[in-house]
């Protein structure tokens, strides 16, 4: 069976204290064990207070983005083996807000850099992906979920690809109040488990875990993990309180009967 799994992308929130308190908080709210995989993901310069505060828990570790060399002069970057040394294990890649909102954003050829370079690391990439409002609109989503897919996963073995979790991110819902329906959210997690299938076999697509990501929060997310092909949530505005995020886990573990 699939594994199901929760995380929170902090993005660029939270001071130092702050994330020490979320993770204490949660640490209670969350229990020492669960049957679900929770992750937090703060920004890069609490990571290494967030690993310390979580040791012992239920919950892993997340880096929100990282670079696809292993060193040298890349002012500003973090390296995968820079993520591992501070205790992450998973690592956020293609983000719709690195892709789109910030800079020139991040093509699917340095994304794909990114996700061969954190599996060599032996970090476990999140590949998020996701279609704008107008792609949609204009009947575009399945397409631009294929070609994400493709691009973003191109060269990874079966083997490897066993180790990474697609999120569905459609961009229209990402803060803004308006998540995907159930539906929609099942019919598009249903569309990339068929293009998994083409490229790595029946068997890997049926194994990977799809988190659905955009405006989940503690009210919506037991309907939305109640579909059959969401495993999961990458959740932004709502991981950043103990009492939504500890629900949304806690809709996860029961839609699934776990
Ligand atoms: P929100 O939950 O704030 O809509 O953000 C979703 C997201 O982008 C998670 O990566």
């Amino acid at each position: 069976m699939r594994k199901i799994f929760v995380a929170g992308n902090w993005k660029m929130n939270m001071t130092k204290a702050e994330a020490a308190a979320l993770v204490d908080g949660l640490a209670k709210t969350l229990g020492s064990s669960l049957p679900v995989e929770v992750a937090v993901c703060p920004p890069f310069v609490y990571l290494d207070t967030v690993a310390d505060h979580i040791k012992g828990t239920a919950m892993k570790l997340g880096a929100q983005n990282c670079y696809f060399e292993t060193k040298g002069a890349f002012t500003g970057e973090v390296s995968p083996q820079m993520l591992l040394d501070v205790g992450c294990t998973f690592v956020i890649i293609g983000h719709s807000e690195r892709r789109h909102t910030i800079g020139k954003g991040e093509c699917d050829g340095m994304i794909n850099k990114k996700v061969h370079a954190a599996l060599k690391a032996g970090l476990k990439p999140i590949l998020a992906i996701g279609e704008k409002l107008e792609q949609r609109d204009g009947n575009q989503m399945e397409a631009i979920l294929t070609q994400q897919l493709k691009d973003g996963l191109a060269g990874l073995t079966a083997e490897q690809m066993a180790t990474i979790t697609v999120a569905y991110e459609p961009v229209w819902a990402i803060g803004t109040g308006r998540n995907a329906t159930p539906q929609q959210a099942q019919d598009a997690h249903v569309h990339i488990r068929k293009v998994l299938a083409e490229m790595f076999g029946q068997a890997v697509a049926a194994n990977t875990t799809i988190q659905y990501g955009g405006s989940m929060n503690a009210a919506n997310a037991a309907e939305l993990m109640a579909q059959k092909d969401v495993d999961g949530g990458l959740i932004g505005g709502a991981s950043l309180k103990i009492d939504d995020f500890t629900k949304i886990v806690q809709a996860a573990v029961k839609a699934k009967g776990l």
